[in-house]
């Protein structure tokens, strides 16, 4: 008998182990993301958009609960009125609680939701062990991983808006630690008319997760265009601002300037009116002028690229470059959770992944042949597809094992707290 067939007797299938081993690591994240809050803190709800990270843990645990654990008809939930708490938006599962209304869920408690997810990891691990998951509950435990990672990021967003609302400017973890950039030229890189392939191959028939709005894989044209070297920083940003980018409405979408009028918007969500300091989770820090501005809507990168007289890319411009890249940068693992300007970087393309998600030119709908999962998972991504716009390539606070160059990320144009920038684009003749 050689080696490898002892090994594949004693060992469990490297797959379930890969499997077990991502779970822990995922959900001690998210743990380890709310170690610096209080309760108080974790229960925070500073506006519809954003939830508490309360919430944001049970939400997760009681994802693992109903479409893993809960595959087995027989399985008992740990508190089955908690459905109507933590189930997001699964209308195919059940009633829900109102999103808008998060932050009145005083009951449970932090540490009822950290024991709860305790219970379940204990109940989940177990099984998995027991080897007691067929294939497609083992393809939903590898798909909760990914939908906790997306919570992650939101759990920072969301804790952010809320601490940015608080007087004091509380800071998340005051150690943070942000390196300042240096001046950078911006150059373009061209790229000629070509037809490229998009997407990600079907999930979980490939092997490789990919959400299923990432599939199928197939061809666009994609004109001659060049892409800049970086994204927008916030020097640029704020010669936007100086030149009267806030006050024209020449630059803007209709509806966005409708946003600037009715929210008096006259510079990025979390900067400071004295010109000089910017929100961060560190608390209230000086702006880097040669850090990637942040936290705009798809209105402010729209209208800041057409006053650069360029435009946005499209996302199959943005995938056609970034597949070729190694998914490195400025990501959660960082933990900076701020984006960062670089030293003086050689030729071709820089930060496509981390630091800021881009927005996209491109609406968020589905790619030609799209099928969402079976099931009640078939609405975690497919119904969306309305009224949302494409961001790609992750920010500082996506998790490095999350992201790839097909990743579609979506969120409605005036959204503004997440971690989003902008990377101009220009049509080539
Ligand atoms: C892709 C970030 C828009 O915020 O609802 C979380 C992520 N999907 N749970 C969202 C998600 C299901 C999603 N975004
Ligand atoms: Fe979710």
């Amino acid at each position: 008998m050689n080696d490898s067939a002892t090994a594949d007797i004693r060992e469990p299938p490297p797959a379930k182990q890969a499997l077990a081993t991502r779970y822990q690591t995922v959900r001690a994240c998210s743990l380890a993301l709310a170690a610096p809050l209080s309760a108080e803190d974790a229960m925070l709800q500073s506006m519809p958009d954003a939830s508490p990270a309360k919430w944001h843990l049970a939400h997760t645990t009681w994802f693992f609960e109903r479409f893993v654990l809960g595959a087995d008809p027989a399985y008992d939930a740990v508190e089955p009125r908690w459905d109507l708490l933590f189930n997001s938006y699964y209308n195919s599962v059940g009633p829900f609680h109102v999103r808008a209304q998060r932050g009145l869920l005083s009951r449970p408690t932090l540490a009822q939701v950290l024991e709860y997810r305790a219970e379940v990891d204990a109940r989940l691990l177990e099984s998995l062990d027991a080897g007691r998951f067929d294939d497609a509950t083992l393809q939903v435990l590898e798909l909760g991983t990914h939908h906790e990672q997306q919570h992650q990021e939101l759990l920072l967003t969301d804790i952010k808006h809320a601490f940015w609302c608080h007087p004091l400017g509380p800071a998340y973890r005051s150690e943070l630690v942000h390196a300042p950039g240096e001046s950078r030229l911006m150059h373009w890189i061209g790229s000629e008319e070509s037809v490229v392939e998009q997407g990600a191959a079907p999930w979980p028939a490939s092997g490789r997760f990919a959400y299923d709005n990432e599939s199928p894989r197939h061809r666009v044209l994609v004109p001659a265009h060049a892409l800049a070297s970086r994204p927008v920083s916030n020097a640029e940003f704020t010669d936007f601002i100086a030149e009267g980018g806030y006050e024209d409405p020449a630059l803007w979408l209709s509806d966005g300037w409708d946003r600037v009028q009715a929210e008096g918007w006259q510079r990025p969500l979390y900067w400071h009116e004295d010109g000089a300091r910017e929100f961060t989770l560190a608390g209230w820090r000086e702006r880097d002028p040669h850090a990637p501005a942040c936290h705009l809507s798809l209105y402010e990168a729209d209208a800041f690229a057409r006053w650069a007289g360029a435009r946005l890319p499209t996302e199959a411009e943005w995938e056609h470059a970034a597949g070729g890249q190694a998914i490195e940068g400025n990501l959660l693992d960082a933990q900076a959770l701020h984006p960062q300007g670089r030293a003086r970087d050689e030729a071709g393309l820089h930060q496509l992944f981390g630091d800021v998600w881009e927005w996209t030119a491109s609406a968020y709908t589905a790619y030609p042949g799209f099928q969402p999962l079976p099931g009640s998972l078939g609405e975690y991504n497919g119904k969306f597809m309305s009224g949302q716009v494409i961001l790609r390539g992750g920010s500082c606070a996506t998790p490095a094992n999350h992201v790839r160059a097909s990743y579609r990320n979506f969120f409605p144009p005036h959204a503004r707290w997440q971690f989003s920038g902008l990377r101009l684009a220009k049509d080539l003749p």
